[in-house]
């Protein structure tokens, strides 16, 4: 498909999803939504697949979820892509799972671009494989000038090593005079984190799990602190367009107190 088809084919789709009825206008629309996308596996299965046929489809989901994001108005979409516990699956599924962001940028890099939307990353790239390491590189600087939706990788991401590794930096600086221990706090801490460049958005307002699992999975668990979280028993490749509705309808309802009494 050339550029200008593919272009062309996501303008219609994304008009199609809000002449289909989409209007963010009815919900209250989180500014950094995070999704633990799980359940590739168990799609995959339940289809007498290989497992990496769910990942692939997963894939496809991505794609269209960051369009129903921009076309929201969310500001920040992360989505737990690998964790570091995930190096412990079969040698032949972290392979694929690791030629996914190739594959998945070849083909959607023309579309981000298109949306107005700017790739990120947290979690530690420099030990991902080099060409996807390049691989993300590259959709990174292409997408460098958009200004809309902040599509955010989670790649490689560990929430316990994330708060260590600041906590480290933060030691060397008192360690080198530059620091008092006083001055460490929770806006030192938080800007050390890899969210730390999303600035006012780094901590979600909704996280969602798909899959049935209910638990965090080592993701984002200090920027969670006052998240809404909403479970759907849905895997990650079945999830649709109804399904990201019904989840910023659940969001509207929620009334976040941040441990302050009803107005
Ligand atoms: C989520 O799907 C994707 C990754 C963790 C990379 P899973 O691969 O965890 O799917 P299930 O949970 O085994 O069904
Ligand atoms: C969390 O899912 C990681 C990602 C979605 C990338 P897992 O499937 O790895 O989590 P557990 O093992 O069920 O907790
Ligand atoms: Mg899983």
């Amino acid at each position: 498909m050339s550029i200008f088809s593919r272009i062309f084919n996501a303008k219609k789709q994304e008009n199609h999803s809000l002449e289909e009825g989409f209007s963010a206008g009815q919900y209250k629309i989180p500014h950094h939504l995070a999704i633990i996308m799980d359940g590739n596996g168990r799609w995959a299965k339940k289809r007498h697949l290989p497992r990496v046929a769910g990942h692939k489809e997963g894939m496809e989901t991505v794609k269209k979820v960051t369009k129903l994001a921009n076309a929201a108005g969310i500001n920040v979409l992360t989505v737990y892509a690998f964790s570091t516990e995930n190096w412990s699956r079969p040698n032949d599924e972290v392979s694929f799972l690791m030629k996914l962001p190739v594959t998945f940028f070849d083909t959607f890099v023309p579309e981000l671009i298109e949306q107005n939307v700017r790739v990120a990353t947290i979690g530690d790239i420099d030990r991902l494989p080099e060409t996807t390491k390049q691989a993300v590189l590259d959709a990174k600087e292409k997408t460098a000038q958009n200004t809309g939706l902040i599509l955010n990788f989670a790649l490689n991401y560990g929430g316990q090593q994330e708060i260590v590794d600041a906590a480290r930096e933060l030691a060397r600086e008192v360690a080198a005079g530059d620091r008092l221990i006083e001055q460490i706090d929770r806006d030192s801490l938080a800007e050390r984190l890899t969210t730390g460049f999303l600035g006012q958005y780094a901590n979600p307002d909704l996280i969602v799990r798909t899959s049935g699992e209910e638990r965090l999975s080592n993701f984002l668990p200090y920027q969670a602190a006052y998240s809404e979280l909403y479970f759907t028993d849905v895997f990650w490749p079945d999830f649709d367009k109804a399904d990201f509705e019904a989840a910023l309808a659940a969001y509207t309802k929620r009334d976040r107190r941040f441990g302050n009494v009803k107005a």
